[in-house]
């Protein structure tokens, strides 16, 4: 009987040690699953004119979306995200080489900043001095001057979770660089997680008063085909108004009601349904290039636009901090660019939704300020994230 009674207990001891060790080995096949799933991988991509070395950073969760990032402008030169067939392809617009990107190239995938848009004829003032920018599109400044953040070298470190993998870029612009005062520490950090959404975080300090205003000027094509146009994708933004504008494509200072007009995104309409109308503001836009004054503005980091290409199902989604977004439906590219796929650029094979503060707001009282004082930190929040319907 004791004999029997001591097996027992061996065997249930046995039992014990047997599952616990299963329970660890699963455990730690477990976690390191979930390190597998995510990854971030650095290559060399080129070299600018003065030596600096240029490197691109593959982001790769196990979602199957790929996002690449070159340490030149923070350009985002791909993003692979899966149709509805489950095929990953690229839905955005840029090249294959570093030369490309810095012979011409109307801001594909970068970084914007210190001013994402326009300010007029290059002026403002801060504090009764008045500051001259760099007056590189017409009469006016558009995003960031001659050099902007988008022809500058970024210094990357990498960082990966146990669901993300992320980038972080600086950059330190020097007092009165394309005119702007105070020397303004900047880092911008992407991050690549497992629900197939990117974020990107721009932070800034300055050591004077100054104005900031960062965005990224990805050109979406969500087809994965350049060669077609995006007039056929669905977009809907959550804005009641938006900024009519100039001929120079500065803000009239009116902030006016999408209601009755071809700025009405509120429901899901093509891209292409109404660029053509009579409508003096797309005129003057040569199709949609304004900056629609975003709903909710006071909700903080929330959905303001989604864009659906019916053919291949898939869905981007927009949420932003900030107040307004610049949507601009690719209206200058007119087929002399060289496209990654081969062929070239149409006119509307991409378009961008640039989330930013309004253009022109250090001339403008009435928009939200775009002012940085030393003793504060900018931060600004979006995210793009991928799926299909
Ligand atoms: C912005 C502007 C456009 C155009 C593009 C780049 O979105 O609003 O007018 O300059 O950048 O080509």
């Amino acid at each position: 009987m004791k004999f029997i009674k001591q097996f027992l207990y061996s065997l249930s001891f046995l039992g014990i040690v047997i599952l616990s060790v299963m329970c660890k080995d699963e455990k730690k096949k477990e976690v390191t699953q979930k390190i597998e799933k995510v990854s971030i991988e650095k290559n060399e991509f080129g070299t600018t004119p003065d030596g600096g070395k240029v490197d691109r950073y593959t982001l790769k969760n196990s979602s199957g979306m790929t996002v690449d990032i070159i340490t030149y402008g923070g350009i985002i030169t791909s993003i692979k995200v899966p149709n509805k067939e489950g095929v990953s392809e690229d839905v955005v617009l840029g090249y294959n080489n570093l030369d490309r990107y810095m012979e011409s190239s109307p801001y594909f995938g970068a970084i914007i900043g210190r001013y994402g848009n326009r300010i007029a004829k290059g002026k403002f003032s801060l504090d009764g001095k008045e500051y001259s920018l760099a007056v590189n599109n017409g009469e006016n400044h558009l995003h960031g001057g001659i050099k902007g953040f988008d022809k500058v070298v970024w210094k990357a470190s990498e960082e990966t979770g146990e669901y993300y993998a992320a980038l972080k870029l600086v950059y330190l612009s020097k007092d009165m660089e394309e005119g702007y005062p105070g020397g303004l520490n900047t880092t911008v950090t992407y991050t690549l997680k497992e629900d197939n959404s990117l974020d990107m975080l721009y932070e800034a300090t300055t050591d004077k008063k100054t104005i900031v205003n960062l965005t990224n000027h990805s050109y979406f094509n969500l087809s994965g085909d350049f060669s077609k146009t995006v007039l056929d994708q669905v977009l809907s933004l959550n804005a009641d108004k938006y900024l009519p504008v100039d001929n120079t494509l500065i803000p009239t200072g009116e902030i006016a009601e999408v209601k009755n007009t071809p700025f009405d995104f509120r429901k899901p309409t093509s891209i292409g349904s109404r660029i053509e109308a009579d409508d003096d503001q797309l005129k003057k836009g040569g199709g949609y290039d304004h900056c629609w004054v975003l709903n909710g503005q006071d909700k903080g980091h929330r959905l303001i636009g989604t864009a659906y290409d019916p053919e291949s199902g898939r869905v981007l989604e927009v949420f932003t901090t900030e107040p307004g977004v610049q949507f601009y439906s690719g209206n200058f590219l007119d087929g002399t660019l060289p496209a990654k796929q081969g062929g070239t650029y149409k006119k509307r094979s991409g378009f961008c939704l640039e989330t930013q503060h309004y253009p022109d707001s250090p001339n403008q009282l009435d928009f939200p300020s775009v002012v940085l004082n030393p003793e504060e930190k900018y931060s600004s929040k979006t995210t793009y994230k991928f799926s299909t319907k």
